[in-house]
């Protein structure tokens, strides 16, 4: 196990992501020249990289090769920039600044943004089928997690759970299953990709893998919900304040933002006592885990 800092680390797999993207991205250069434009904006030279991030951490558990975490990184993370273009869009929460840059549908318009998030959706299926992954029996494994956590069991039905929900108290619950879904499952499939690109894990292994999976998602979500209400915009490079002008329940207006921290530390903690087991080997995801809980944007 190497002994890099995280943030040397991060930044070494930050940069290797973009150029995986950046190379399994159509060109500019061929045709329709406007969306394969719209979807590298959409795309590249911006974003944490939190699940592919994920992705390569989660790999050092099962020793998945680095090719073959590139291009699980990659699948999610084209699933994820397919999702926000969407989520910007004017019938969804209305956002004009992403990344610190004007959103997709601004910088080019409506009807390019949906088609840049269907084939950034299909892109990634693309290439999570493209190639030899791990055993095949895996690889089948990890296109269906991709599919569900993406679908209206996952992401797309969180998001329409969100929409459902403005202006409504919804209780804590219900509030879970809303982050678990819009936001929890594609960073639970990042977590469960990366390690199935390698050995099998025990059943042990895997379960504690999984409850690790599901408390980081959602620890994410909460920070996400605090950030909206505390962080700048310049500091976010997305509009802050959204959530609370557009009446969203989070759970900042569910908890208050004291009660919102001290919970977001609670899942913290679960989190990494699930990943006790995996000792030395889940230095990258505890490192993580501490990230998403910390992160200032
Ligand atoms: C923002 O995700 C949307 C949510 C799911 C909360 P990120 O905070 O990971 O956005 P980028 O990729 O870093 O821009
Ligand atoms: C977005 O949640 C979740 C997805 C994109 C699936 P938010 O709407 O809270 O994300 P931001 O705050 O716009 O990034
Ligand atoms: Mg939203
Ligand atoms: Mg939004
Ligand atoms: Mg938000």
């Amino acid at each position: 196990m190497s002994a890099t800092p995280f943030n040397t680390w991060m930044a070494a797999t930050q940069a290797r992501v973009e150029t995986a993207l950046s190379h399994h991205l159509p060109g500019t250069d061929s045709i329709p020249a406007r969306l394969h434009e719209a979807m590298r904006y959409a795309t590249l030279g911006g974003g944490k990289r939190v699940r592919p991030l994920l992705a390569f951490a989660a790999g050092e558990l099962s020793g998945a090769a680095a090719e073959h975490l590139d291009i699980v990184a990659c699948a999610v993370e084209l699933i994820h920039a397919y999702s926000l273009v969407h989520d910007d869009l004017p019938c969804m929460d209305d956002d004009v600044l992403r990344r610190g840059r004007p959103t997709c549908h601004v910088e080019f318009d409506e009807p390019t943004a949906l088609l840049v998030g269907d084939s950034l959706q299909t892109l990634a299926f693309e290439l999570l089928a493209g190639q030899a992954i791990g055993h095949p029996k895996q690889q089948l494994e990890m296109i269906g997690l991709l599919a569900h956590a993406s679908g209206s069991r996952g992401m797309a039905g969180g998001q329409a759970i969100d929409l459902a929900s403005v202006g409504s108290a919804l209780n804590q619950p219900e509030l879970e299953l809303m982050h678990a879904l819009k936001t929890g499952a594609l960073i639970r499939a990042a977590v469960l990709l990366g390690a199935l690109s390698g050995t099998p894990l025990s059943a042990e292994e895997r379960s504690n893998l999984d409850r690790f999976a599901k408390r980081a998602g959602l620890l994410f979500q909460v920070v996400d919900d605090i950030l909206d209400c505390t962080a700048s915009t310049a500091t976010l490079g997305k509009t802050a304040g959204k959530d609370e002008a557009a009446d969203k329940p989070t759970y900042v207006s569910l908890l208050g933002l004291d009660a919102a921290r001290a919970y977001a530390d609670e899942l913290r903690t679960d989190a990494l006592d699930a990943l006790s087991i995996f000792g030395e080997r889940a230095r990258r995801l505890t490192e993580l885990a501490d990230f998403i809980c910390h992160r200032q944007f």
